[in-house]
């Protein structure tokens, strides 16, 4: 696919260190060490570090935070579902960013992102407080027309659109989905900017399908882990981000 340059809005990368912390757990030490590697990402060109605290801990833990917020220089944006608990986390943090992200099955509508629909009213509520402690707030979502329109009723300000699907398609071939996801991504994109939404997209993402999602000129920034940690084993970690930065910067500039 070739794709338009686009210099209008810079693309901001956030690189996910949650696999490093999975690797950590591995063995039940204290390292790899994720903070060193968010200061290493940062000193790398990541524009900011997001962590992702799940409920069960299995990757990220209460220390890990504590520590990225005390020792970051650029912007943490926190992931987490929207429960009491992470609630009260975050706003004895307060990070640059809030991403509320579905962890359970039933939070989640068929493209992964969370059903916002289904809980509009307490989400507005649960919201408010985080936007009011002075988080960016935002909602991992599919790129579905209903659920953005909710989003941005319950106050969101970002919304995040889920890449998963689009990703699976390259990895499969499957050319047809591929571009019927990059497509819906491309008109959601434009529709969360009229609506006064920041838009973000991530999940999944490698150097081989970036370049399309890093080209939808109303995306600001792009969160990246999984690939990126695990290419970090071949390369290191700052040429593996370099990489992708440089694959961004070829579309956006
Ligand atoms: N954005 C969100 C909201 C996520 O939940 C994740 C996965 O934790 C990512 C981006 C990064 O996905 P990946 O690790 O597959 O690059």
């Amino acid at each position: 696919m070739t794709t338009p340059k686009d210099h209008s809005r810079p693309l901001r990368l956030g690189v996910n260190i949650d696999h490093v912390a999975t690797v950590r757990n591995a063995r039940g030490g204290p390292v790899p060490d994720p903070v060193r590697a968010a200061l290493m990402a940062a000193e790398a060109g990541a524009d900011g570090i997001t962590a992702h605290l799940r409920e069960d801990r299995r990757h990220i833990r209460d220390a890990d935070i504590e520590a990225l917020m005390e020792h970051l220089t650029v912007p943490l944006n926190f992931e987490m579902a929207a429960t009491d608990e992470m609630q009260q986390i975050a706003l004895r943090h307060v990070p640059h960013a809030v991403c509320l992200v579905p962890e359970k099955r039933e939070e989640r509508t068929t493209e992964g992102g969370l059903d916002v629909l289904r809980d509009d009213n307490r989400l507005a509520h649960y919201i408010a407080p985080l936007r009011e402690a002075g988080c960016r707030v935002s909602i991992f979502i599919a790129a579905d027309k209903d659920q953005i329109t909710a989003a941005h009723r319950i106050g969101a300000q970002v919304i995040e659109l889920h890449t998963g699907a689009y990703c699976e398609a390259v990895i499969e071939g499957d050319t047809a989905t591929r571009d019927h996801e990059l497509a819906q991504m491309v008109e959601m994109a434009a529709y969360a900017d009229s609506l006064g939404l920041e838009v973000h997209a991530g999940h999944g993402l490698t150097y081989d399908d970036v370049g399309p999602v890093a080209a939808i000129p109303q995306v600001v920034e792009l969160n990246i882990g999984h690939f990126l940690i695990g290419e970090s084993i071949f390369r290191g970690l700052g040429p593996a981000i370099a990489e992708m930065r440089a694959r961004m910067d070829a579309v956006r500039g």
